[in-house]
């Protein structure tokens, strides 16, 4: 396999990649050292200075998260705003759309679990109405129903999973930004299992808000986000609903001044060696490209669908034109404890999807469980080997 990565040296910045087959990266990846260093120096500081002077310190390295973040995402510093985790930049930027009863916003059906929960919560409170769009037999979005459902519903928002977190096919999210463009809809792109693994221009998405997490592919620490947001909804004046002094500054006694940037998206108390921790992890990604990451993946991936559909038991769940670096499979005879102790014995890191973590998707294909693989450039194709040698000794013909 040809890769413009060195993949000796990745390995070498990755201690936890030595101790396993770590297959679990759209769970929670593997830090580098690199990343962990960054968050110790900062830790230690605080240790003896205290939170608050110690940010003085490290001004430089904490603006310079959303040089990185803009750098990653093709925008600009002023566009980004640090968060807690995918969810919270999510619930943020759709938090900021003025609701009113009556509404529309318009949806998939692989619209990420808590971003489902999230609208039906805000649907009981606001009283707007959920539509979803139709997915092809491909596993694709339905273009043409999407956009008939814009001229028939004229949603204020639409909202997208860039790569659902149980399958991993590739939504058309460039397509969607124009079409939301054409008909002046807010669009929010969750792009959780997306960034890490290949390049996102939110310029080519055209879209208003994207949230990510960094911990999966981003290869970040725990509890760390990130949250783009336009400048038209900057402009238009969009701020979540919760905001604080971070976001705002209280000018008179009745009113506040919201921040002119996506500063206006976060909260004044955070972990800064989190943000530093995820700085560095972007960095790291960036220098190692993107679009390099993408293609060493999908051959790791192409790979070890090779290596699955050897095994007859074995069931995969993918479907979609564009797939990213999910793999996911089931059975139809063995339980999902079989799989599981094969794996944990064969000390193979995976997640596992259950049917009410993508109700629709998996109501559909009649599938209780998956077992997911998530590769990642540190990975090798010995390993993939070693796994379908595992599953076939255990099952294969
Ligand atoms: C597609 C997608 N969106 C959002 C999330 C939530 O991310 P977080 O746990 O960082 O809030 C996940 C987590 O698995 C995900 O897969």
């Amino acid at each position: 396999m040809h890769s413009l990565i060195d993949i000796t040296k990745v390995r070498a910045d990755t201690p936890g990649c030595t101790q396993k087959i770590f297959l679990n990266s759209a769970g929670s990846s593997l830090m580098t050292k690199g990343v962990v260093n960054v968050m110790q120096s900062y830790l230690e500081k605080e240790m003896i200075l205290g939170g608050y002077q110690t940010v003085p310190f490290f001004q430089h390295e904490i603006d310079a998260f959303y040089l990185h973040a803009s750098a990653l995402l093709h925008t600009s510093p002023a566009n980004i705003a640090f968060n807690f985790n995918a969810t919270d930049a999510y619930a943020k930027a759709v938090s900021s759309i003025p609701f009113r009863s009556g509404d529309f916003i318009l949806t998939t059906e692989d619209d990420y679990v808590s971003n489902y929960i999230l609208f039906i919560s805000l649907q009981k409170r606001f009283g707007f109405q959920m539509v979803r769009c139709n997915t092809l037999p491909s596993g694709d979005i339905d273009m043409f129903d999407l956009e008939t459902k814009m001229l028939k519903y004229r949603p204020v928002l639409v909202s997208v999973t860039h790569i659902p977190s149980n399958s991993g096919k590739i939504q058309d999210v460039e397509q969607i930004g124009h079409l939301c463009e054409k008909y002046d809809i807010w669009y929010i792109v969750d792009a959780c299992q997306s960034v890490g693994q290949m390049d996102i221009d939110v310029t080519k998405i055209k879209c208003d808000f994207l949230s990510a997490t960094g911990r999966k592919f981003l290869r970040g620490p725990r509890g760390t986000g990130l949250l783009y947001v336009s400048d038209k909804a900057l402009e238009a004046g969009l701020e979540p609903l919760l905001i604080d002094m971070r976001g705002a500054t209280w000018d008179t006694e009745n009113s506040y001044k919201p921040s002119g940037s996506a500063t206006r998206f976060e909260l004044w108390e955070a972990n800064y060696s989190n943000i530093l921790g995820l700085s560095e992890a972007i960095r790291y990604a960036v220098s190692i490209g993107l679009e390099n990451i993408r293609a060493y993946n999908l051959e790791l991936c192409q790979l070890l669908k090779e290596q699955l559909q050897t095994i007859p038991d074995i069931r995969i769940t993918e479907e979609g034109s564009q797939t990213g670096s999910i793999v996911t499979f089931t059975s139809d005879t063995k339980t999902l404890d079989e799989y599981k102790n094969t794996l944990d014995m064969a000390n193979i890191s995976y997640s596992v999807g259950y049917r009410h973590f993508a109700l629709i998707d998996l109501n559909k294909k009649n599938v209780d469980w998956v077992i997911r693989f998530s590769p990642h450039y540190f990975n090798t194709t010995d390993e993939i080997l070693q796994v379908g040698e595992i599953l076939r000794k255990k099952w294969g013909q």
